[in-house]
């Protein structure tokens, strides 16, 4: 028996490469999750089906994401990582709690909206039912604990919802009420110090990236807009690169640039080089890692295959009591 707390899902899309904020904001905890929860990740390939038109990259992406997550620790062993269209079971289950969903419910949701406003030409079906499909998800592997930012509170607030009205409506308890877990990272901003960090605005910063490459990234960041000049003294408190040095940087280097940035003893070139440096170096396991598991591609869809086995295994486990709840001859 396993001396584990409780069980944890959750989902990534495969955005391709993934940023710092990807990292710091969801990556890093899924693998410090391990420790405590039996835990199940799934790279959601369904659900980016619905913004994403051309999927020439999607297999790569996929790949890509599943290299992230085993270079940053997850431990395929104990942790169970598969791909979300490999276990179909998340589809019917997804028409089923579809039934006890009232629409206006997810037109209503802004996360809907959002989407709507971003991609007008493509207000598909699998837009409006995204929450549904996350909502079989999560259920499918009786999951106790959600792990996400809080751009998702509303999805897990509505799983939650399905699954009341679902053991209401058919009399049961099998499916459980997740919880919410936040993540603990203060929001990570892009390097124009103004957005989320995200690939789609093209603020963000490469985890994989050779280190040349993030270095030129890190340079290009917004700090203080109030700093015009070298002489100036700066504030911190307001500073993107300072934000970051707080999270990655040795504690004695940010001390340091807290006192020296305030009266103009360091300037912002200096300021990010320094957190170039540090942040190369707090990478460059993960991208040892990254490279060397990158030597054989087949292993790593091997480790995708199999998480995908087991499962899959759990899901029709719990899509058997759920045809049974439904009754559903
Ligand atoms: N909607 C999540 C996001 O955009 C991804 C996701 C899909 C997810 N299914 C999930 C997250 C289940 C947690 C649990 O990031």
């Amino acid at each position: 028996m396993s001396s584990k707390i409780g069980h944890v899902f959750s989902g990534i899309r495969p955005t391709g490469h993934s940023h710092l904020g990807n990292y710091l904001g969801a990556i890093k905890n899924y693998v410090a999750l391990q420790d405590e929860y039996e835990c199940v990740y799934c790279i959601v390939d369904l659900h980016a089906l619905t913004t994403v038109e051309d999927t020439l990259d999607l297999r790569q992406n996929t790949y890509e994401m599943a290299l992230d997550l085993l270079a940053a620790g997850i431990r395929p062993e104990e942790t169970i990582l598969f791909v979300q269209s490999h276990v179909p079971q998340v589809t019917e289950l997804h028409t089923i709690l579809s039934m006890v969903t009232p629409i206006g419910k997810l037109t209503d949701l802004p996360t809907f909206k959002e989407k709507a406003r971003q991609q007008p030409h493509n207000v598909n079906y699998g837009l409006v039912g995204y929450p549904v499909l996350m909502a079989a998800d999560i259920v499918l592997y009786k999951t106790d604990i959600v792990p996400v930012g809080v751009d998702q509170a509303a999805h897990i607030e509505f799983t939650r919802e399905v699954v009341r009205s679902f053991n209401y409506r058919y009399n049961t308890n099998v499916l459980i009420e997740p919880q919410m877990k936040n993540t603990e990272v203060p929001k990570v901003l892009g390097i124009d110090g103004k957005e989320k960090m995200s690939k789609s605005l093209d603020n963000h910063i490469e985890i994989a990236a050779m280190p040349e490459e993030t270095r030129q990234r890190v340079m290009m960041m917004v700090t203080d807009p109030q700093r015009v000049k070298r002489s100036d003294p700066g504030n911190p408190d307001v500073c993107n690169v300072f934000s970051l040095h707080m999270i990655l940087t040795p504690a004695e280097d940010a001390a340091m640039i807290n006192v020296e940035c305030r009266r103009a003893g360091i300037g912002c070139v200096d300021c990010k080089k320094l957190f170039a440096g540090n942040l190369n170096k707090a990478l460059e396991p993960f991208r040892a890692r990254r490279a060397d598991l990158a030597q054989n591609p087949t292993a790593v869809w091997d480790v995708l295959h199999n998480g995908s086995r087991r499962a899959r295994t759990i899901a029709e486990q719990t899509m058997v009591e759920v045809r049974e709840a439904v009754g559903l001859p």
